[in-house]
This record gives structure tokens, C-alpha cells and sequence, in this order.
């Protein structure tokens, strides 16, 4: 994303504005803080499409369409990021230096302490791995999962003891200050004291393709750890940092960029990723804890001719995939997905049928169209004849959505073989499939919109993971909230932390919102949803949090509130959801701790008053 520095980003952005840009094409009319007019996304008689010109950003109402000036430019000229920025400057009529870059020397000091601060933590749980007495039973733990030393060399694995500032002593001893430990993401306030955020976990370093530690991935020792009654996460990732973007890298790609393979093997954990390359196989890389985005997909383009998907077998797998084919087609991409049939995960696999195994499954990969017909093949019964035609009618779905001919005629034929219906029918209903599929309907209100957020959020996902309306629209106003504050993010960042958010957008949101506060920076909402570009869906639902500008009475009140709400819903959807009547015990002991911790919210540990609000 670093085609321009961040100081030119602003500076060409600061010289436009989007209302002016706007109103060359469309009918403008002011309307409080905002501008209206019939949107340009969709067809519509009454306006439902807003710019806000104090934070230039665009949302529809209607249809969604939500984002930034750039991107804003992006789709109404149909140009890349880049070239976006190029318009933008012609028309400020600044000069783009020939490598884009003018970075400000204090944001590139910031980011070389941080790195210098990674390299240290990684050497310092490395040390402690090793350590004869402190380190036994994370090495005892590796040997569980069958890691050799070499393989513990090799990916810098490491092991952060059960310690409150173990780290952070070494790095106060290298001259940096607790502040500049948070911002690197490698401590937390804890009641208003720095203390080392990774603890008792062994620690996976994320290493970018210039060899340099940009942060970490921490994972607790053995499967289930409660403290306090709460389950712990069992990986916990680095924050946002100036240095640490989860969506622009991938786990292992400093090693598999190296290899000799032509394509690039996409899995979802970092332990799959460690022990295929122990077994060999070093062409695999992991994304860090999200679905893969735009950007990811185009970088590990720019090592393999095509992506191998190895997600895991299950349901969520399954979506997961496919989702990745989309992501990967959308940056130009071509993808097939590796069957581990057998095994749960890549991981077991191997274990299972060793690397002559894992080759073999890598031969048979299904091209992304195939894997895609093969699943709904699985819903429908092909003796059948209502099978059959409904197998058809989703099938002439797929094949209108691709783009190369030769692949349209080849699965036709396919399809007509598979179910006895002629070439010539396959045919007739993709070209119908054809015609509508050049733009799915834009949702007609405001609820259906919503709606369609919530199917989209939810599809994959097993029942007690799902979210309702009520908890997405409370997380939304929540970060919309917090936008507004430093103080109130804070609040948030103590009792609601970003991995508790339902989804992927929202936790990144938070993530960012937090680290801007914790850093005392004000939030952009611009830059914020630059990081988003590429990905039209979740650019949407990022902007219209920013868009949000409700005003409550009591916000202190409001924001415990919102967050009860989420923390209330979730486990009442989990209890429904749950069985097992140990487990629905647990969680209705859970339930009402909630509302006895709820009266101490706001007495202490987010409550602050350094700094300005912001
Ligand atoms: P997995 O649960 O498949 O992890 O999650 P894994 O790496 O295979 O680990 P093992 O085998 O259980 O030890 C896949 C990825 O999702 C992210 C991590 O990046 C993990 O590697 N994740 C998972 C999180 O970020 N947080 C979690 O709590 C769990
Ligand atoms: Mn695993």
C-alpha cells in the first residue's frame, strides 16, 4: 500500500476534496453536515447516497457503497490505487517523486525502533526457549507437536515464560521506554502499569520478505487453558502497528519466497505451515489469524504462478476456500485447492501419510472451478431429476462468473456428461446466468441491506459463533463511538478487546482504533480505510462506522452499554447453542459474572486522564 508516504498521501488528499470532486458529476444538495444525491453505485429515484465532507468519505444507504476520496475515485473511474492517487495529485498539481516515497523521518525512526524492539523479543524468547530450567516445558511442548531443533532454528520459535516484565526489563535495559514497548505491540497496561503482553505462550515471529521481525504470533501451551473461568484465546497476535499490517503478510513467506516450487501452498495455521516445511515442503505460507485479503493474494502472486489452497477439511474450511478462490481471482490470480481427505488438517496429514502422501494430494489438487462445482455437486442427488436441474442451474451460476471461454466450454461439457442434459441447454442457461450476473441487485432499504451484511458475515460459520443484528449494529455504533474519543477507546480497549469483535472488519477497525489511542494519535478515518482498499465489501462496511455521527447524552453510559449488549448476546447465543449441559453451566456462570463485573466498568482500568481528548 506504500506507494505514497503517508505525509504526500495526505498532503494530495488535503489539496482535493471530494464534494468538489463529486459535483462535476453528480447533483449535489447540502443537507445538515452532508451532501446528497442519487447514487452513482445503483439505480435509484431518491437520493440515498451521502459525502460527508468534513471526513471525505461516501456512503449509500442504499446499496452500501461506502469509503474514502481514493476510493471513492477508484470506482467511479475504475482505476487502481494507484492511479487513483495519480488523478488525485494531477489535479492538486503535485509532483509524485519518481519511487512515490517521502516518508517523514520521524515515522521511519518509529518504525526501526520497533523492528530493533522485535528483534530482541524474538531473540529474548529464543533465549528462554533454551533456557535448561525456564524453557523445559515449552521444548517439551514443541517435541508434542514433533519439531525438530532445526525446524526451531529455522522459524526462530521461541517461548515467552509465565513472566509480568520479563521482556520489558530488557528492553528498558536497551534504553526504550514502556511506551515504545505498547506501541510495538509487545506490552499492555494492565491497571495502568506496563506489563509483557505475551505470556506463558510459545511464540511463532512473523518475518517480513526483507528479513525483518514484524511481529508475533503467541500460542498457549497444550488445548484448554481457563483462567479466571475464561477460556484463553489460543493464539494471540501482535496488534496494529506502524510496522505490523495483518493483511499485507503472510506467515513463512521470508522462507517460501525461496523456494524452487512454481506455486505458492496457502494454509490457515502456522503449525501446518511449520511442519510441511520441516517435512520439505517450503513453498507454505499461512495468513495471520483472517481470511486472506486483496493484497495478500497479489503478494503471494508475485512469488507463485498460481495459489494451492490447503485449508482445513471441515465446514468452515470448506467456506473459508472458497472465499480465497474469490479473493484470489479478484486480484488476477488462479487458484486450486489441495483435498486433504483423511485428515483434519494439513498438520495431521503429514503425520498421517508423510510427504509422499501430501505430494500426492498436491498433484490431485481441483482447479478452483472444479472444487467449486464439486461442492454443490455434493447437495443435490444426480439420479434425480430435480437434482439434476438444480445441479445445472447452479453450475451455469459459476460458469457465468468466469471469464476464460475455453473453461466455460470445457465444464460445460463436464456438467452435460455428469448429468445426461445436453451441451446445448448447459449453454442456454449460462448465457441466461450471464445476463443477470452482470450486477446482483443493490439491496432496496436500509434493512435488507443490513440483513445481507449479516448473511454475508455469518455464511460458514457453525451456529454458536454466529451473530445477530443486534450484536453487529451494537459493535458498529460501538467503533463508531470510540472514533469520536481517545478516552472512550481506552474504556473499550480494557473490557472489550479486539478479538472479541464478530468479524474480521470490525476486529481490524478496533485493532487500529486502539493502537491510535494507546499511541495518543488522533483516528483518520481516511488513512484507517485505506487499509481496507481492494476488498469492496469490507471497504464498505469500514466506512460506515465513520459515517456514523450519533450523539448520546451520557457516552461513558452509552459505551458500557453497547458493550454489555455484545458480551450479553454472545453468550446467550452460545448457551442456546450448547448441549452439553457441563458446558451450559459454565456459561451460565459466565453470564452472571458479566453483570457482576459490569458494575465495576469505568472504576478503574480504562479510565484515564493523560492526554487530550481526541
Ligand atoms: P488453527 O486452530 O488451525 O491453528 O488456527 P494451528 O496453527 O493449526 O495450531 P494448532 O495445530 O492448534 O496448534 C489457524 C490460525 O488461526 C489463527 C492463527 O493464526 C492460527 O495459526 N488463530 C487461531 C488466531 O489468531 N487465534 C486463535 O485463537 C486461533
Ligand atoms: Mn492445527
Amino acid at each position: 500500500m506504500a506507494f505514497v508516504s503517508d505525509d504526500l498521501y495526505n498532503e494530495i488528499c488535503m489539496a482535493n476534496d471530494i464534494v468538489d470532486y463529486a459535483s462535476s458529476f453528480l447533483s449535489l444538495k447540502k443537507s445538515g453536515r452532508s451532501y446528497m444525491a442519487c447514487c452513482p453505485f445503483h439505480n435509484e429515484k431518491t437520493p440515498s447516497f451521502h459525502i460527508d465532507r468534513d471526513k471525505q468519505l461516501f456512503h449509500c444507504f442504499g446499496c452500501g457503497a461506502s469509503g474514502n476520496f481514493v476510493q471513492f475515485v477508484m470506482r467511479m473511474e475504475g482505476l487502481d490505487y494507484r492511479d487513483a492517487i495519480k488523478l488525485l495529485a494531477e489535479r492538486a498539481g503535485i509532483n509524485i517523486p519518481e519511487n512515490g516515497i517521502r516518508q517523514s523521518t520521524e515515522m521511519t525512526k518509529k518504525k526501526d525502533a520497533i523492528i530493533e524492539m522485535n528483534r530482541a523479543a524474538a531473540r529474548y524468547f529464543y533465549d528462554m526457549l533454551m533456557d535448561p530450567v525456564k524453557g523445559r516445558e515449552a521444548r517439551a511442548y514443541f517435541a508434542s507437536r514433533k519439531l525438530s531443533r532445526k525446524t526451531i532454528i529455522k522459524f526462530g520459535l521461541g517461548y515467552a515464560p509465565d513472566s509480568q516484565d520479563g521482556l520489558l526489563q530488557l528492553l528498558r535495559g536497551k534504553g526504550y521506554n514502556d511506551k515504545q514497548a505498547v506501541d510495538a505491540g509487545l506490552a499492555v497496561i494492565r491497571r495502568d502499569k506496563a506489563v509483557d503482553k505475551f505470556r506463558g505462550r510459545v511464540m511463532f515471529p512473523i518475518i517480513n520478505v526483507r528479513g525483518k521481525v514484524i511481529g508475533f504470533g503467541g500460542r498457549v501451551l497444550g488445548s484448554e487453558v481457563l483462567e479466571g473461568g475464561f477460556k484463553l484465546a489460543k493464539y494471540l497476535n501482535t496488534p496494529e502497528t506502524p510496522v505490523f499490517d495483518k493483511g499485507s503478510n503472510l506467515f513463512a513467506l521470508n522462507l517460501a519466497k525461496n523456494s524452487n516450487e512454481t506455486d505458492m501452498i496457502l494454509c490457515e495455521g502456522y503449525m501446518d505451515v511449520i511442519t510441511l516445511h520441516q517435512a520439505g515442503i517450503t513453498n507454505a505460507v499461512a495468513t495471520l489469524g483472517t481470511a486472506i485479503t486483496p493484497q495478500q493474494a497479489k503478494l503471494l502472486l508475485r512469488y507463485g504462478r498460481e495459489i494451492l489452497i490447503c485449508y482445513d477439511m471441515d465446514e468452515a474450511g470448506t467456506k473459508a476456500a472458497l472465499r480465497a478462490i474469490d479473493v484470489i481471482a479478484e486480484a488476477g490470480g488462479r487458484s486450486r485447492v489441495i483435498r486433504i481427505t483423511g485428515a483434519k488438517d494439513p498438520d495431521e496429514y503429514i503425520t498421517k501419510y508423510g510427504v509422499s502422501g501430501f505430494r500426492k494430494a498436491v498433484e490431485k489438487a481441483a482447479p478452483s472451478t472444479e472444487f467449486r462445482i464439486s461442492i454443490i455437486k455434493r447437495k443435490y442427488d444426480l439420479t434425480d431429476t430435480e437434482g439434476k436441474i438444480r445441479f445445472v442451474d447452479e453450475t451455469a451460476q459459476i460458469l457465468a462468473g468466469l471469464s476464460d471461454p475455453v473453461e466455460v466450454e470445457a465444464y460445460i461439457k463436464k456438467t452435460s456428461a455428469d448429468t445426461g442434459i445436453s451441451e446445448q441447454s448447459i449453454f442456454g442457461k449460462y448465457t441466461e446466468c450471464r445476463g443477470k450476473a452482470k450486477k446482483s441487485a443493490p439491496a432496496r432499504t436500509k434493512e435488507e441491506y443490513k440483513r445481507r451484511e449479516v448473511n454475508r458475515i455469518n455464511s460458514g460459520k457453525p451456529p454458536q459463533e454466529r451473530v445477530t443484528n443486534v450484536v453487529l449494529e451494537a459493535e458498529k455504533r460501538l467503533l463508531s463511538l470510540i472514533a469520536q474519543s481517545r478516552h472512550l477507546s481506552l474504556e473499550a480497549a480494557a473490557i472489550m478487546p479486539a478479538e472479541e469483535f464478530s468479524n474480521d472488519v470490525y476486529r481490524r477497525l478496533a485493532e487500529k482504533m486502539y493502537a491510535c489511542a494507546a499511541a495518543a494519535e488522533p483516528v483518520e478515518a481516511s488513512v484507517i480505510l485505506d487499509s481496507f482498499s481492494g476488498d469492496p465489501a469490507a471497504e464498505n462496511m469500514a466506512a460506515a462506522v465513520f459515517f456514523n455521527n450519533e450523539v448520546y447524552s451520557d457516552n461513558d453510559k452509552t459505551l458500557f452499554d453497547l458493550i454489555y449488549t455484545i458480551k450479553k448476546n454472545k453468550l446467550e447465543a452460545r448457551i442456546n447453542n450448547a448441549v452439553d449441559p457441563q458446558e451450559i453451566g459454565e456459561l451460565i456462570k459466565l453470564e452472571s459474572e458479566l453483570d457482576k463485573e459490569r458494575t465495576e466498568w469505568g472504576k478503574h482500568g480504562g479510565k484515564t486522564t493523560e492526554g487530550p481528548n481526541i
